[in-house]
């Protein structure tokens, strides 16, 4: 089965051609970054805009690069939530009218269980996904989670953060440095010639048996930092980079662990924006095999928002007989499947 994958939930525009839920045929995204960064975040109705203009171009060139026509796209999956409203709605506009022209089968998709389905497409050579159940590490721009992944389209969640998301707190810190937007990349890349000692930022680990997540504390931490020294100059922007970078990173990977003993779950995916940060990979790695479970990871440009992982969920909803109508509507709030 051929699925037309159309994915606009926040800032990038983004369509894919997958087959049976793991084969790549086609996989693009046009980033809107320069657009919203002036702003040192997305501002929803210029997003919205940009998704019209730049839908059918993207849509057209997934298209070229599988090499297909609509007539040989079987099934459409489109992003219905959370996300954007506004943004959400243009990507939903098309996947419907497509739907009603051609008589396509549609399904909505949940942005949350994209990511989670990510680390199934073939990357290069077909490899064996996770196991079910297995423990997921959701982190983005606007979740942070772990979570129990039952099989797909069956997700339980087993704790959150009760405040910022990861991915809102390396934005919101590379914003105090006057990095731009979004900031987690750019943290990243200087972190790896900083010292991840020089600043102890606190590990937030609110009551340790249970799974849940705070970042604001360390938000506030670094403010206080640099009311207290100033802005870091040179070096010293690598090493406050470094050091919060690992505040963050030490507490989702010691999460992780609690929760991979709670669970005895084997088998490890890390998913969402974040997860294509080079730190937390490599430690989560390394937690992993000390923990002896197998950890997935998708390369880190399917960590980000894209549409083939978009259009992977989509299929395994389709092969149980799911259909969505026309009344098919965004939902911004939109919780995991269980
Ligand atoms: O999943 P995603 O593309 O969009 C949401 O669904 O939110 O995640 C975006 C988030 C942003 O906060 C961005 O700063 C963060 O992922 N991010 C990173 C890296 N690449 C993207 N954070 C840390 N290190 C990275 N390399
Ligand atoms: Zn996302």
């Amino acid at each position: 089965m051929r699925v037309l994958g159309i994915e606009t939930s926040c800032d990038e525009t983004a369509a894919a051609v997958v087959e049976d839920g793991h084969r790549l045929r086609a996989d693009v995204v046009a980033s809107q970054i320069a657009i919203h960064g002036p702003y040192g975040g997305v501002v929803p109705e210029i997003a919205s805009r940009h998704h019209v203009t730049n839908l059918i171009p993207v849509l057209d060139q997934a298209l070229r690069d599988a090499g297909v026509s609509l007539d040989d796209v079987d099934a459409l999956a489109v992003t219905r939530g959370p996300g954007l409203v506004g943004a959400l709605l243009c990507g939903l506009q098309l996947g419907k009218a497509l739907a009603f022209a051609r008589g396509l089968p549609l399904v909505g998709v949940n942005h949350l269980e994209a990511h989670l389905t990510a680390v199934f497409l073939d990357e290069g050579e077909a490899r064996p996904g996770p196991d079910f159940p297995h423990l997921a590490l959701l982190v983005s721009g606007g979740h942070t989670a772990l979570i129990r992944a039952e099989d797909f389209g069956r997700y339980r969640l087993l704790g959150a953060t009760r405040d910022d998301a990861a991915g809102e707190c390396f934005d919101k810190v590379a914003k105090m440095l006057g990095l731009g937007y979004p900031g987690g990349i750019v943290i990243d890349r200087l972190a790896r010639e900083g010292n991840p000692q020089a600043v102890r930022f606190p590990r937030a680990l609110p009551r340790r048996a249970d799974l849940d997540f705070s970042f604001s504390g360390l938000k506030t931490a670094v403010l206080n930092h640099l009311q207290r020294h100033g802005q870091p100059q040179g070096q010293g922007v690598a090493d406050l980079c470094a050091s919060v970078q690992q505040a963050v990173v030490d507490v989702l990977v010691r999460k992780t662990r609690v929760a991979l003993r709670q669970t005895g779950l084997r088998h490890l995916v890390l998913a969402g924006g974040v997860a294509a940060n080079s730190r937390l990979r490599a430690d989560l790695q390394a937690a992993a095999t000390d923990e002896g479970v197998t950890l997935h990871v998708p390369p880190p440009r399917r960590c980000t928002d894209n549409a083939a992982m978009v259009a992977a969920a989509g299929y395994h909803h389709l092969q149980r007989g799911e259909r969505a109508g026309l009344d098919l509507n965004a939902v911004a709030n939109l919780p995991l499947p269980t």
